[in-house]
C-alpha cells in the first residue's frame, strides 16, 4: 500500500484552491536505481515499462546510430521526475506529448522531469530522440557495443542497453519490444523474435522485429552487418531465423553445423524443461573477436571463437536452456545469477547424457575431481559470487554440481518435476535463489537448506560424500 505524506490542513486547502491534484503535491522523484545488491545504479524506481518501440537508423561506415524510442510505462508512485539508464546523446524527451526537461547525470543516467507530475497507477508514454557513435561512448569504463568491419552489435550482460536504447535497465522490469532498424541496402539488421516485415527505399532497408513476450533489457539485441540468413519453421509452426556473418572464415562450417541444430535442441529441451516459452527461435554469429556467447531472447548471440575447435552443440544447448532459465524465468537481483548459469550448465550435462557422451553423474564426478581442494575455484560461492565473480567458473561448474547433488538427494522423479514445475510457476516472471530452494523443498517434501548451503553458500570444497549427497 502506498504511504501518503501527511499534509497540514492549510497546505491541503491551498492545493484544493489551486486545483492541484493531491498526488501532485505528494509527488517525489523516482529512485535512480531499482535496488540491486550488486549494481545499485542499474534500473530505476517509480515506474514500470510495458513496451519499448525503437525506431532506429544505423550507418556501419561511421558507426552512427540515431532514432527514437517510444516507451509505454506506468507510474508506480506520484512521480515528480524519474531516471532512465542511457549513455548516448539525447536531443529531445516528450512525456505525454509534452516536452520534458532532461539531464544526463552519472555515466549512464538520464534524468527526466515532466512538466507536471505523473500520478501513481497511471500509464504514460515517453518519447526519446537520440543519436551517438556507440563504440566511442564509454560508460562505467567501457563500451559493450561491438563494432565489426560491416556493422555493429549490442550483446552483453548485464550492461548492453545503455549503448542503444534508453531503458529501465534491470531484469525486474521486463517488457515487449518492437525494434525497427534501417540499414544501407545490402546490409541486414537482426534482433529478437519474429521478422514482421522489411521494406526498402532511398537506399535504406528497414527491418521490423517483434519480441512479443516479456523480455529483460540485457536480452534485447541488435546486430547490423552482412549476414547469410537461413529460415525454417519448426514442426510446431514457430519461425526459425539464423544469421551468420559472411565473414566467419574457417569457423563458418562449424558455426552452421552447431546453430542449425537449434530447432532440434529446443524440441529436446522442451521435453525436459516444459513448453518453449517464446514464439520464435534462432541464433546469430557475427564476426566479432570476443569469446563469450549470450542468451539474447529467442535468438542467442554466438562468437565465432565458440566454434574454433569444431561444432559446439553443447554451447547451443547452454544458450537455449537459458531461454527457460534466465529469459522466461529471470533473476530478481544480479546476486541470483546461479538460477541462470547453474541450470544452463546442467543442461549441457543432460545433453551429454542423452547423446551417450557421459552421464551427468560422470561429468559431475569429473568436474568435482578436476578442481583440487586448494583451488581458488572453491572460494567463490555460486549463490552469492559478488559482482566481480558473476561469471566465474564456480557459478557454472559448482553451480551445476549443486543440481547434481540435489538430483541425487531427492531422486530423478522429483528432480525432473522441479525443472518443469519451476519454469511453469515463474514463466515470464522473476525469481531468486531463495525462491528455488523453497520450491524444491515444497515439491520434494525434504528440508534442503543444508544441501544448498553446502553447494551454493559455503566457501571450500564439499566432502566427496556430499558430492553424491548420500549423507545429507
Ligand atoms: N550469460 C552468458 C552465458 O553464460 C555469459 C555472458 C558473459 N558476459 C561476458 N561479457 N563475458 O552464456
Ligand atoms: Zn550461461
Amino acid at each position: 500500500m502506498r504511504h501518503h505524506r501527511l499534509l497540514v490542513p492549510g497546505a491541503a486547502a491551498a492545493c484544493l484552491l489551486l486545483a492541484i491534484p493531491a498526488s501532485a503535491a505528494d509527488a517525489t522523484p523516482g529512485a535512480p536505481g531499482i535496488g540491486d545488491s550488486y549494481y545499485p545504479s542499474y534500473g530505476n524506481g517509480g515506474y514500470d515499462v510495458s513496451h519499448y518501440d525503437l525506431r532506429l537508423k544505423y550507418q556501419p561506415t561511421t558507426d552512427r546510430l540515431e532514432g527514437t524510442a517510444t516507451i509505454v510505462a506506468d507510474a508506480k508512485q506520484d512521480l515528480s521526475r524519474f531516471n532512465l539508464d542511457f549513455a548516448l546523446d539525447v536531443s529531445e524527451v516528450l512525456v505525454g506529448g509534452k516536452k520534458a526537461a532532461f539531464e544526463a547525470t552519472g555515466d549512464h543516467e538520464l534524468e527526466v522531469t515532466p512538466t507536471a507530475p505523473l500520478t501513481s497507477g497511471s500509464p504514460f508514454t515517453l518519447v526519446v530522440r537520440y543519436s551517438g557513435t556507440p563504440s566511442k561512448v564509454v560508460a562505467s569504463g567501457f563500451t559493450s557495443w561491438l563494432r565489426t568491419p560491416d556493422g555493429g552489435i549490442a550483446a552483453n550482460e548485464p550492461e548492453s542497453a545503455w549503448w542503444w536504447f534508453p531503458s529501465n535497465d534491470h531484469p525486474l522490469d521486463k517488457a515487449t519490444y518492437d525494434v525497427s532498424v534501417a540499414v544501407p541496402d545490402g546490409t541486414q539488421a537482426i534482433s529478437n523474435g519474429t521478422l514482421r516485415s522489411t521494406s526498402s527505399k532511398l537506399g535504406w532497408t528497414r527491418y521490423n522485429w517483434r519480441s512479443s513476450k516479456p523480455q529483460a533489457t540485457y536480452l534485447a539485441t541488435l546486430a547490423v552487418g552482412k549476414f547469410d540468413i537461413t529460415t525454417d519453421t519448426t514442426a510446431g509452426g514457430l519461425p526459425v531465423i539464423n544469421a551468420y556473418s559472411k565473414d566467419l572464415g574457417d569457423n563458418a562450417g562449424a558455426a552452421r553445423a552447431s546453430v542449425e541444430r537449434t530447432a532440434e535442441i529446443v524440441d529436446w529441451e522442451s521435453t525436459v524443461f516444459g513448453p518453449y516459452p517464446f514464439d520464435a527461435l534462432g541464433g546469430y554469429v557475427p564476426n566479432v573477436p570476443t569469446s563469450y556467447a549470450l542468451e539474447t531472447q529467442t535468438r542467442p548471440f554466438y562468437s565465432p571463437k565458440g566454434f574454433a575447435k569444431g561444432a559446439n552443440t553443447s554451447l547451443v544447448v547452454h544458450e537455449l536452456a537459458h531461454q527457460w532459465f534466465g529469459d522466461s524465468v529471470s533473476l530478481k537481483d544480479w546476486r541470483d545469477i546461479w538460477i541462470n548459469e547453474g541450470f544452463a550448465s546442467y543442461a549441457q550435462w543432460l545433453w551429454s547424457e542423452k547423446e551417450g557422451e557421459g552421464t551427468a553423474q560422470e561429468l559431475a564426478d569429473y568436474t568435482y575431481a578436476s578442481y583440487p581442494a586448494d583451488d581458488p575455484f572453491w572460494q567463490v560461492e555460486p549463490g552469492d559470487p559478488g559482482a566481480e565473480n558473476q561469471f566465474h567458473d564456480a557459478v557454472y561448474d559448482r553451480g551445476a554440481l549443486a543440481l547434481q547433488a540435489l538430483r541425487n538427494h531427492i531422486g530423478d522423479q522429483d528432480f525432473f518435476a522441479i525443472l518443469k514445475g519451476w519454469t511453469a510457476e515463474h514463466r515470464y516472471g522473476n525469481a531468486s535463489v531463495k525462491d528455488f530452494v523453497t520450491y524444491a523443498e515444497k515439491v520434494s517434501g525434504k528440508p534442503l537448506a543444508s544441501l544448498f548451503d553446502t553447494w551454493l553458500f559455503t566457501p571450500g570444497k564439499p566432502a566427496a560424500a556430499q558430492a553424491r549427497a548420500a549423507e545429507l
